[in-house]
């Protein structure tokens, strides 16, 4: 038997562990112990117990309560906190997902004391240093014992790093191994693929018709924070609407929504508000947004999941960013990179909504991600 401690915060972190417990609960029981240990990074309820409650993940046995701050002080508080759960712990390694200060904060805090970082998202790369998530998954990667890169990209980014393809055990940080493994967000969008559109009502609730529909999502900082980005967005979007006549389905990231009022100019928000194509919502629960991505003509994101989720449901996607690390969607042709230049997405819209003969190939794996890490810890902590 080995134990895992398993570190989330981030609503998306919480989403891909889903993947790796059921898996665990499934064919592990008897030799993989996982605790659960919830930063407290993301606290709202829509943020973070909704997908407790709605993907069967067990309770966190510890809960940090970390909440909202700076860079420093959130990333140190969390740090103090797991080093102590890990001494207590003594588990045979650390499981951390993607790329946020939770992620950068379970790996400091174990690797200074030697216990072995597992990184589940391993190799992603944006090359964009200015963004805080490049730094937590590049200094994650370089103290990990084994890295899982969900896709072929982040396996050669790795390699191009100096990590080698083919290293004999014992893995350790200091002679890790890496792995080509296929994606967690795929297995869960496999598996909770049927029973999203039957358990919710979201489609019918905003009155949507299918297949007719923008669904966005907007709350990258840079975004977020810079105000002419921000109003080039929504002009974007809003510009979109009126022309085609179609409704855009925006459920709002409190980052997101917080700072409209202040970074966006009024008599734009004046516009979306009354507008009757915008449905802006708060966040929503992971089965209603599959419901919306399975629903939606296109989706408009600066997010890394709702891109990629975007493909598994054979969507186009404007990426709203300058790059992304999931490049393979753009080389696919269902994905064009806009950045929050408003031209660009305007035409980008078009391009993808009369494009015909897109292709969706495998690219993620075959659903069964979270079982082959599992096998792998299991052979290799
Ligand atoms: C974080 C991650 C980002 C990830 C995103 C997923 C980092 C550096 N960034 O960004 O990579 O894509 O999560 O959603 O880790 N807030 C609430 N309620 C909550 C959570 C946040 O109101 O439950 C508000 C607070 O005002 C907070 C702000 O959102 O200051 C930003 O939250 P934070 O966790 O710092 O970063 P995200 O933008 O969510
Ligand atoms: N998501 C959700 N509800 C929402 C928005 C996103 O359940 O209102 C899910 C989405 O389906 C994906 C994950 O959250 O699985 C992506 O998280 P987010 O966009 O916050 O972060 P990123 O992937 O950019 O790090």
């Amino acid at each position: 038997m080995i134990k895992i401690v398993t570190i989330i915060g981030a609503r998306p972190q919480i989403i891909k562990a889903a993947a790796l417990s059921r898996a665990i609960a499934s064919k592990f029981a008897d030799s993989i112990s996982e605790i659960i240990v919830h930063t407290g990074q993301h606290y709202d309820e829509n943020m973070s117990q909704v997908f407790f409650d709605e993907l069967g993940i067990p309770a966190p046995h510890y809960n940090l309560n970390v909440g909202s701050g700076s860079h420093g002080k959130q990333t140190a508080t969390m740090i103090s906190g797991i080093e102590d759960i890990l001494i207590k712990e003594n588990p045979h390694g650390i499981v951390l997902y993607g790329d946020t200060n939770s992620t950068l904060a379970g790996a400091i805090a174990a690797s200074k004391i030697h216990v072995p970082v597992i990184h589940i998202e391993a190799g992603l790369r944006s090359f964009n240093k200015a963004m805080p998530e490049e730094v937590n998954r590049i200094m994650c990667d370089h103290v990990s014992t084994l890295l899982f890169s969900p896709t072929q990209t982040g396996f050669q980014n790795l390699l191009n790093e100096g990590f080698k393809a083919s290293v004999n055990k014992p893995y350790s940080a200091n002679n890790p191994k890496i792995y080509h493994s296929g994606d967690v967000m795929y297995d869960n969008s496999l598996h909770f693929s049927s029973i999203a559109e039957t358990q919710t009502d979201v489609i019918t609730k905003h009155a949507l018709q299918k297949n007719n529909f923008i669904l966005a999502t907007i709350h990258r900082n840079n975004n977020t924070d810079e105000p002419a980005r921000l109003n080039a967005l929504f002009n974007a979007l809003y510009k979109i609407s009126e022309t085609h006549q179609i409704d855009v389905v925006l459920p709002l990231h409190p980052r997101t929504s917080k700072l409209l009022n202040t970074n966006l100019n009024p008599s734009l928000l004046e516009k979306i508000k009354s507008s009757t194509y915008f449905k802006i919502t708060p966040p929503v629960s992971f089965l209603e947004m599959i419901a919306l991505e399975k629903n939606c003509k296109i989706v408009m994101t600066d997010s890394g999941g709702v891109q990629k989720e975007a493909f598994y449901f054979e969507k186009p996607c404007v990426i709203l960013r300058p790059e992304t690390e999931w490049i393979e969607l753009v080389e696919c042709g269902t994905a064009i990179i806009t950045d929050a230049d408003e031209q660009k997405i305007i035409s980008a819209f078009s391009t993808l909504t009369t494009k015909i003969d897109m292709k969706f190939p495998k690219l993620y794996g075959d659903g069964k991600a979270a079982e082959f890490i599992c096998s792998e810890m299991l052979s290799n902590l």
